[in-house]
C-alpha cells in the first residue's frame, strides 16, 4: 500500500497515469472507514485502472469546533482496511498545510440555491468549506471518475454542480447508503454513539420508511407533521428537520407532479452528535 502526504508526489504519480492513458478513479473522505466508505472504493476498483483514495479531516467544513476535534482520526486502521481491499489503493493523506498553504479557509461557491436548502440552512459555510477541499482534490488528482455516496445527498448534488459550473471534466458517481443490519446508515460518527444512543438510533430509518410508506397516498405536508409528531417525545433523539424535496432543485416539496423524483432528509442528534439519513420516495 502506498501512502502520500504531499501533493508533488500525487502528481508526478498522476501525470504518469495519464501519460499511459490509464484512468484514475477517486474517492473522497474524511478516514475512519467504515463498509459504506468501502463499498465507494470497491466501485472504484472495478470501473478504473487506478484508484485514489484521500484521507482528509478537512477543517473548513465544520461548522463546530468540537465536532472537529472529536472527529475520528484512526489512519493505521484505515490502511489496515484498505488493504483486504486492494494493495494497489493509492492513499492521499495530506497535511492540512499541502492542500490549504499556510489559508486555511473556503472559497466562496454559488450552487443555483443547492447551497441554502436543509444542511446549507443548519451547518453555515459547511459545503463552502466541502466545495473548496473537493475542487483542490479534482484539481491535483484530475480524476475520470469520482464517487460519492448518497448518504450525503445533498453533498453528492452540490460536487455534480460544482463539476458542471466549473468545466471540471470528471464523472460523478453516487453510489446507494449502507447500513448496519439495524438499519442505521454507516457513518464515521456512530463510532462515538454510547450503547443507549446506538439502541435508539435506528428508529431513525425506521420513520424514513414509514413516511416513504405514507407518501403514496398523503400530502408531503402531513407526512411531515407525523414524522415530527413521532420526534416529540423522545428523550434522546431531537429531530432537526425532516423534508421532503425534489432531488434536482432539493427545494421543499410543495404539490406533487407525477415526473418529478422525491426524497425525504433527516438530521437527528442523538446526545450531541448528529444523525443525517434519506430515502427515495418514488
Ligand atoms: P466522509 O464523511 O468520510 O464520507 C466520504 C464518502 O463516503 C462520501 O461520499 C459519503 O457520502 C460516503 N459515505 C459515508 N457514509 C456512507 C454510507 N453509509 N453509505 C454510502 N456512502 C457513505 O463526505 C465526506 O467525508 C467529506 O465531506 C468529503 C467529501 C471527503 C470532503 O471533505
Amino acid at each position: 500500500m502506498k501512502v502520500f502526504s504531499e501533493k508533488k508526489e500525487i502528481n508526478t504519480l498522476v501525470d504518469a497515469y495519464k501519460a499511459e492513458r490509464q484512468t484514475i478513479g477517486f474517492v473522497p473522505t474524511m478516514g475512519a472507514l467504515h463498509k459504506g466508505h468501502l463499498a465507494l472504493i470497491e466501485k472504484a476498483i472495478q470501473d478504473n485502472d487506478a484508484v485514489i483514495v484521500s484521507i482528509f479531516v478537512n477543517p473548513t467544513q465544520f461548522n463546530n469546533a468540537e465536532d472537529l476535534e472529536k472527529y475520528p482520526r484512526t489512519l493505521d486502521e484505515d490502511i489496515m482496511l484498505l488493504e483486504t481491499l486492494s494493495k494497489d489503493i493509492l492513499v492521499y493523506a495530506p497535511t492540512v498545510d499541502d492542500i490549504y498553504e499556510g489559508k486555511t479557509t473556503s472559497e466562496h461557491f454559488d450552487f443555483d440555491g443547492l447551497e441554502f436548502e436543509m444542511e446549507g440552512k443548519f451547518r453555515h459555510g459547511h459545503f463552502d468549506g466541502v466545495a473548496t477541499v473537493v475542487k483542490r482534490f479534482f484539481e491535483i488528482i484530475k480524476p475520470d471518475n469520482a464517487y460519492f455516496g448518497e448518504k450525503d445527498f445533498q453533498q453528492l448534488q452540490i460536487i455534480k454542480k460544482l463539476a458542471e459550473k466549473y468545466d471540471i471534466p470528471v464523472n460523478i458517481i453516487g453510489c446507494k447508503i449502507h447500513r448496519e443490519t439495524s438499519g442505521l446508515a454507516m457513518s464515521s460518527r456512530n463510532t462515538r454513539l454510547k450503547p443507549e444512543y446506538i439502541k435508539v438510533a435506528p428508529v431513525i430509518y425506521k420513520r424514513l420508511k414509514t413516511a416513504k410508506t405514507f407518501f403514496g397516498t398523503k400530502s408531503a405536508n402531513w407526512v411531515t407533521k407525523w414524522v415530527e409528531n413521532q420526534f416529540k417525545n423522545n428523550e434522546l433523539l431531537k429531530l432537526e428537520y425532516f423534508t421532503i424535496a425534489e432531488v434536482d432543485t432539493l427545494k421543499p416539496l410543495k404539490r406533487k407532479s407525477k415526473n418529478k423524483t422525491y426524497r425525504a432528509f433527516i438530521a437527528v442528534y442523538a446526545d450531541d452528535i448528529r444523525l443525517i439519513d434519506n430515502i427515495a420516495l418514488n
